[in-house]
């Protein structure tokens, strides 16, 4: 998969792009980064990127003609054209089903927008999707690019050991199970012993047990999708029951 990042500040991807999992899935050619500074694009001499607004206002937006110009550059680049998506905290709320989604494509073009934002006519003919990653507001979208490639560079096929993916937070709207690892007793702290049993069906059944606890304790909005796409079973409905689930008081999705 080809990320392609448009930045005004390319060299914020350094650390991240460079260390851990997403530098080995680059050197195995799992995955790969194409930088561009949007600056490159300016014609003036100053290197103009961004502009006063139109009607008066705080803050400066990013201008038209380089932007413009760095995407349908960047796009030429290869003979698939990609998802543009632009990193702003007025777009879609990003879930693992958007990152999902994502990972499917073979590839993404990402706009970090900063200042105040962007001309709004680059957003209407150049953009396909807009995303956020959370509520609140960021310095720019460089941060929520790395978030976005991180998340779905993950999942791309032979990234990560394929099993970790299956049981992991969000993926079927459950919270994970908790994890314990050597010693057995540390500072007077026992690991459940079930996990010591050696007894696998046991074991599925406190992790599944947990994870429903742990779900209706922090984030009980999720259960409330996870009965509506079918992902419990009548034993996780006799259990959310025992706990005190109340699907109603849950909230909605
Ligand atoms: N740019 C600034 N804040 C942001 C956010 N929350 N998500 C995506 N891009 C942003």
């Amino acid at each position: 998969m080809r990320f392609d990042i448009l930045t005004l500040f390319p060299a914020m991807f350094q650390g991240p792009l460079t260390e851990s999992i997403l530098k080995r899935a680059q050197q195995a050619g799992r995955i790969e980064f194409h930088l561009h500074d949007i600056r490159q694009w300016t014609t003036d001499r100053h290197r103009t990127a961004d502009d006063t607004p139109y009607g008066g206002g705080a803050g400066m937006v990013m201008k038209a003609e380089p932007l413009a110009a760095a995407i349908r550059a960047v796009r030429a680049t290869d003979d698939r054209p990609g998802v543009t998506i632009l990193l702003t905290p007025d777009g879609e709320l990003l879930t693992q089903q958007i990152v999902r989604e994502l990972a499917t494509l073979p590839r993404l073009l990402l706009v970090c927008g900063h200042y105040e934002g962007i001309d709004e006519r680059v957003r209407e003919t150049l953009i396909d999707r807009e995303l956020s990653i959370g509520d609140y507001v960021l310095t720019g979208g460089e941060l929520a690019a790395m978030v976005v490639v991180d998340a779905v560079a993950r999942l791309v096929p032979g990234v990560i050991d394929s099993e970790s993916i299956v049981e992991e937070s969000h993926s079927d709207f459950l919270l994970e199970y908790p994890h314990y690892t050597r010693p057995a007793v540390w500072e007077g702290r026992a690991v459940p012993s079930v996990l010591l049993s050696g007894h696998h069906g046991e074991i599925a059944r406190w992790r599944r047990a947990e994870r429903l606890r742990r779900t209706l304790a922090r984030r009980p909005d999720l259960l409330v999708r996870a009965a509506a796409a079918g992902v419990l079973s009548k034993a996780d409905l006799t259990l959310l029951a025992e706990l005190g689930w109340r699907p109603e008081a849950s909230g909605s999705a």
